[in-house]
């Protein structure tokens, strides 16, 4: 097969290093992909929202299947442009995509099917969000209605924090995509993040592991994309699991189809959860990053049939994923001034070394100079990854791979599955 995979980040490098492994791939053309991707297939610069370019490129390439990275591509439309030029593609259209380009969408979406979530209220004007903030008690969870890769989210311990960032969100610092301001009821519990597959009719799910956001160990500083992960969590009993697919997953694959947008692609329940259960948190419409990275680590099966199914509308000819039988864990090493304002440019050394077993690193925002110097280009810049028998030897071969890379002033978490040490 002939595969054109979107994007360049450290997912669509694990998405990559997977589908070279599958003995169906005949060509794996990357756009505009990274220097590590590099290595696995050919990379093209065309970006991931230049919807005609891409489309020109599946045609060229005669692919015969598209798999969309980014959550940035579905908001474009790619799936839609392929669809019209008959190619086809693992990943949800614009419409279906909203689940993820508008959190007041999902909310409405969640509200109008039932699907377990907190309080919230969507404004467009600063007077009238600092006057909810009545309706909520701290801490506060303000949103940013649209994409923002992970950072439009403020968890506001205090009113005052909670008023400055909907001044800071509907003030311009996220451009349109914060043109309105969620504002969300906290809820308690533990975090996870679940993965489902589905060709528009038939789901499955795919998977499920658990991410650090905020910035600092101890759960601490800014939210960010993610800076770490490991799979699999404790969180994630068989019950919780058919808890999380029956009341999120299947819904909602029924009831966007209903709306008639079906999807096709993998859908990303974030959920919490609570002493009542599961509850929707938001969703994506991608794989998460870095979730992505121990998932890819960790799958056993070929993931390119699973990909094809979702396309062409054939996933019940496929069983349930293998899994393998050990602990995945990736460690985020990130930009100096990440999240707010990343550094780029400071040499990157000791990454692309033979180290031990089990051991991969993805490029997440990396650059490569002529005379090969690799650069920081990036927030989150390379994903050390590991599997092992069980999480504290998968943990200790990240975090031994970590300390053999030097990024300056770049910085890294060290208490990533802190959860599951205490357990
Ligand atoms: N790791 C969270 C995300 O991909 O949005």
């Amino acid at each position: 097969m002939n595969i054109l995979l979107v994007g360049s980040g450290g997912r669509e490098h694990a998405l990559a290093w997977k589908i070279a492994q599958s003995p169906l791939l005949s060509r794996l053309v990357m756009a505009p992909g990274n220097p590590g991707m590099a290595a696995l297939g050919e990379v093209v610069p065309v970006k991931a929202t230049d919807v005609v370019g891409l489309v020109s490129l599946a045609r060229e390439m005669a692919a015969d299947l598209v798999v969309i990275g980014p959550e940035s591509a579905v908001e474009a439309g790619l799936a839609d442009a392929l669809a019209a030029a008959g190619v086809p593609c693992f990943g949800p259209s614009q419409a279906a995509g909203q689940l993820e380009s508008s959190k007041a969408f999902t909310k409405a979406f969640a509200e109008r099917h039932g699907l377990p979530t907190g309080a919230y209220v969507v404004c467009d004007e600063a007077a009238a969000a600092k006057a909810a903030l009545d309706r909520f008690s701290p801490p506060y969870v303000i949103k940013a209605d649209g994409l923002a890769a992970g950072k439009g989210v403020v968890i506001a311990q205090t009113r005052a924090e909670a008023e400055a960032a909907i001044d800071d969100t509907l003030g311009g610092r996220f451009g349109a995509a914060g043109a309105r301001v969620v504002i969300e009821e906290f809820l308690e519990g533990e975090i996870g993040s679940l993965f489902a597959l589905c060709d528009g009719t038939t789901s499955m799910v795919f998977g499920h592991a658990q991410d650090h956001k905020r910035a600092y160990d101890g759960e601490k500083g800014p939210n960010t994309g993610g800076m770490g992960t490991y799979a699999p969590a404790p969180l994630f009993t068989d019950e919780l699991v058919d808890r999380v697919r029956q009341e999120l997953a299947e819904p909602t694959f029924a009831a966007i189809a209903a709306e008639g947008a079906p999807y096709r692609g993998v859908l990303f329940v974030e959920f919490m959860a609570t002493r009542d259960g599961p509850r929707l948190v938001e969703f994506n419409v991608r794989f998460g990053d870095p979730e992505c990275q121990v998932l890819m680590l960790r799958l056993e099966s070929d993931l390119v049939p699973y990909l094809t199914a979702c396309a062409k509308g054939e996933l019940d000819r496929l069983p349930a994923p293998v899994w393998r039988d050990q602990a995945a864990v990736c460690v985020v090493m990130a930009a100096e001034g990440y999240p707010d304002a990343p550094i780029a440019g400071a040499p990157i050394t000791g990454s692309d070394q033979a180290f031990g077993d089990g051991v991969v690193v993805f490029h997440a925002g990396t650059a490569k100079d002529a005379d090969g110097t690799l650069r920081v280009a990036g927030g989150r810049v390379l994903n050390v990854c590991a599997v092992g028998p069980d999480f504290p030897m998968a943990r200790k071969a990240a975090y031994g791979a970590v300390d053999q890379i030097e990024m300056p002033g770049g910085f890294y978490r060290s208490d990533i599955g802190w959860r599951a040490l205490q357990r």
